[in-house]
């Protein structure tokens, strides 16, 4: 068992990315968000007039990728070609393409390789960290300390994805965002490469009546029984 180390998976809309942030910070730990590095790939993947669907070219731009992720729960940034991409990356063109670009093998042997040498830089501090994703128990860190699994309600999830982006901005459309909440679901449940589901060792929790500082608690119960 890998000391130090929290693994949080699970489908988007369960609030794992607000959680998982806050949870870095309150321990003083590192904090590595995985989604954000599959997004930043797409983005290249866009920008590069590449369709998501055409494996070898998406191989080719991952490869090329100039892609920087930081593991401050304050300030995390992720660069592509030394530029900050943070706000692009969570738009809805990244979004609808992402699912494509991450279930291509060779994007995800070369973010998981970048993925472990970023935890274990992280590691030689003190504090620990936190990783957020799809297949961090299953694959990234199987050795993790302590793996949780983070559900929530299709209808519970479309909802704070809905608010996240109108709050962040973005238009929000509950019937449109559940959609992609869904379809999204589907794709990483169904891909052949390290498809999302829960580490036969995760822990399991329902966020769907929890709101954030609900979730942290028990988050932090289960760090303390698992340190
Ligand atoms: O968590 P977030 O919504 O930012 O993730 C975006 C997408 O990146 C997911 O829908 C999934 O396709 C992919 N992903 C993945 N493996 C991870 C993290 C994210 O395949 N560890």
């Amino acid at each position: 068992r890998l000391r130090g180390v929290v693994a949080l998976d699970g489908p988007s809309g369960t609030g794992k990315s607000t959680v998982s942030r806050r949870l870095a910070a309150e321990l003083g730990a590192a904090y590595l968000d995985t989604g954000a590095m599959y997004r930043a790939v797409t983005l290249a993947v866009l920008r590069a007039g590449v369709d998501p669907a055409d494996a070898v070219e998406v191989a080719r731009v991952a490869r090329a990728a100039r892609l920087t992720m930081g593991t401050d729960p304050l300030a995390p940034g992720v660069r592509l070609d030394e530029l900050g991409v943070e706000q692009e990356v969570r738009g809805p063109e990244v979004t609808g393409a992402v699912s494509a670009v991450s279930a291509v093998p060779e994007v995800r042997e070369l973010l998981v390789a970048a993925q472990r040498e970023l935890i274990s830089a992280a590691l030689q501090e003190p504090g620990g960290v936190v990783v957020e994703g799809r297949d961090i128990g299953t694959v990234v860190v199987p050795d993790a300390g302590l793996k949780v699994y983070l559900t929530a309600s299709a209808d519970a999830r479309a909802l704070r994805r809905t608010k996240q982006d109108s709050s962040e901005g973005r238009e929000g459309d509950l019937r449109a965002t559940h959609a992609d909440v869904q379809r999204r679901d589907a794709l990483d449940s169904g891909r052949k490469v390290a498809p999302l589901r829960r580490a036969d060792d995760a822990l399991e929790l329902d966020t769907t009546e929890l709101d954030v500082a609900g979730v942290l608690e028990q988050l932090h119960k289960l760090v303390e029984s698992h340190a």
